[in-house]
């Protein structure tokens, strides 16, 4: 099928290559011809692991072309919507300005009875309003959410753990025929499919993102009783994880949530229900958000304490700045977030991440970047973990205390063993631990 995908980031991209590796004709449509230019070229502008493989495998197929001109994508069946919706910088809905322009950009290029499927996360309401707009050009519009997470994003996109399709009750049997022929493959594969009314499949979304995050921050708040009892929250996650209700998964304490999805749709979400008079309804996702930024400030805390309050002028390593690991994506990520507030409060921070550094140094020429993990823990007074890279989790204790000048940890993720480094003389402090 012919295909358009418009919005190259984190999720259009991978979505437009995908598409191009299950068979389909793809164009991937973005305003930033710098981006266009890479992704022409086979460049991943982000680093996302396998995408390369099917980027370039899609160009050398001529199954996927890139282009800035929206005339290229009128011959397109569907086209999808995958343009960031970030958070207002007025207040914590969601800005649909990348939305509406996509539509508008569109508009006069739709052929008669093109199906547009909008993937970006929006406020509830909203398809139902850009339903309006296209109807007169004759097009289709429905709204199929994603659910990728970065660093497993083009697994979850050729294999989704389901397909949700929000449709209108006018053309919804059409649409859903069309959606279906473009999914054929995964389909076939018994994926679960749902079909709703636009309102529930945009609910889907950021109630799927909401719970994640009160998961995350129902285990930090514990982190912090914890904190106060001398639990070990790592076990208490582990014990009620037994209980296949509640499930281990997503229940990792630390310092927090971060990245493109969960910290601003749990806020739009929040700003969306008080428009519509049911702000009470979602009143603990506040309290979501609290807690998971309180746990950005316990690291700095700690590390401050560490330097008897007066972290000024003392080398500290910061081991992370993505909000993940296996992304370079450094939206609202808690690693930058400490480094930032220890460098603002004096200490002499060094950065070190895998992926990351370019992305982090754009946003944060101020701070300092060290080339290599061994140059990051080169005479530090206190080491920071807060990504969970697997390079942080393999370090050993006994060499890493050879290379810092005092041999003092913080381990933000609760990656490491905490009897294996004391053992070897670290002053080893986890979260909740
Ligand atoms: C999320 C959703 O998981 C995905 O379904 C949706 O489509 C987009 O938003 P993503 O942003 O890629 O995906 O990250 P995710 O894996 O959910 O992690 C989010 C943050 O939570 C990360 O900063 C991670 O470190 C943190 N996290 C995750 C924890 O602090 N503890 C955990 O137990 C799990």
């Amino acid at each position: 099928m012919q295909l358009s995908v418009i919005g190259c980031g984190y999720l259009g991209a991978v979505h437009a290559a995908a598409m191009a590796s299950l068979g389909h004709q793809v164009v991937g449509l973005d305003v930033d011809e710098g981006k266009i230019a890479k992704l022409s070229a086979g460049e991943p502008p982000f680093h996302e692991p396998g995408f390369e493989d099917i980027l370039k495998a899609g160009l050398a197929s001529g199954n996927l072309t890139f282009s800035t001109d929206y005339a290229d994508v009128a011959s397109a069946d569907v086209h999808f919507i995958g343009v960031g919706t970030p958070q207002r910088r007025d207040g914590g809905g969601a800005d649909l300005t990348y939305v509406d322009s996509a539509i508008q950009g569109l508009l006069p290029h739709l052929k008669e009875g093109a199906l547009i499927a909008g993937k970006s996360t929006v406020p509830v309401g909203t398809a139902a309003r850009l339903a309006e707009i296209v109807r007169p050009r004759g097009a289709h519009l429905m709204w199929n959410p994603e659910f990728l997470r970065e660093g497993f994003a083009v697994k979850d996109t050729v294999d989704p753990d389901r397909l949700v399709y929000g449709v209108s009750p006018e053309t919804g049997d059409t649409d859903v025929a069309t959606l279906d022929a473009v999914y054929a493959s995964i389909l076939e594969r018994d994926t679960p499919r749902l079909v709703t009314d636009y309102a529930t499949a945009e609910l889907v979304k950021v109630a799927a993102n909401s719970f994640l995050a009160t998961k995350i921050s129902f285990i930090n708040a514990m982190a912090e009783i914890a904190e106060v009892t001398g639990a070990d929250v790592t076990q208490l996650a582990d014990a009620i994880g037994h209980d296949v209700r509640i499930g281990r998964k997503f229940l990792n304490a630390g310092v927090g949530f971060g990245g493109g999805c969960l910290p601003k749709d749990i806020r739009a979400f929040t700003a969306r229900a008080e428009e519509l008079g049911r702000g009470e309804s979602v009143g603990f996702l506040k309290q979501v958000d609290e807690i998971n930024l309180r746990r950005r400030q316990r690291v700095v805390d700690l590390v401050v304490d560490a330097f008897g309050g007066q972290p000024f002028g003392h080398r500290v390593a910061v081991l992370g700045l993505a909000f993940k690991p296996d992304s370079d994506d450094i939206r609202d990520s808690p690693a930058l977030d400490v480094a930032v507030r220890l460098k603002g409060l004096g200490a002499e921070v060094v950065s070190y991440d895998p992926q990351a550094m370019e992305t982090a140094r754009r946003a944060h020429p101020q701070l300092d970047y060290a080339a290599s993990l061994d140059d990051a823990l080169d005479g530090a007074e206190a080491v920071v973990v807060v990504t969970e890279w697997k390079q942080f989790k393999a370090l050993d204790p006994v060499a890493t205390a050879q290379k810092v000048a005092r041999p003092v940890v913080f381990d933000g993720r609760n990656i490491l063993d905490p009897e294996a480094w004391r053992a070897a003389g670290w002053e080893y402090t986890g979260m909740g631990r």
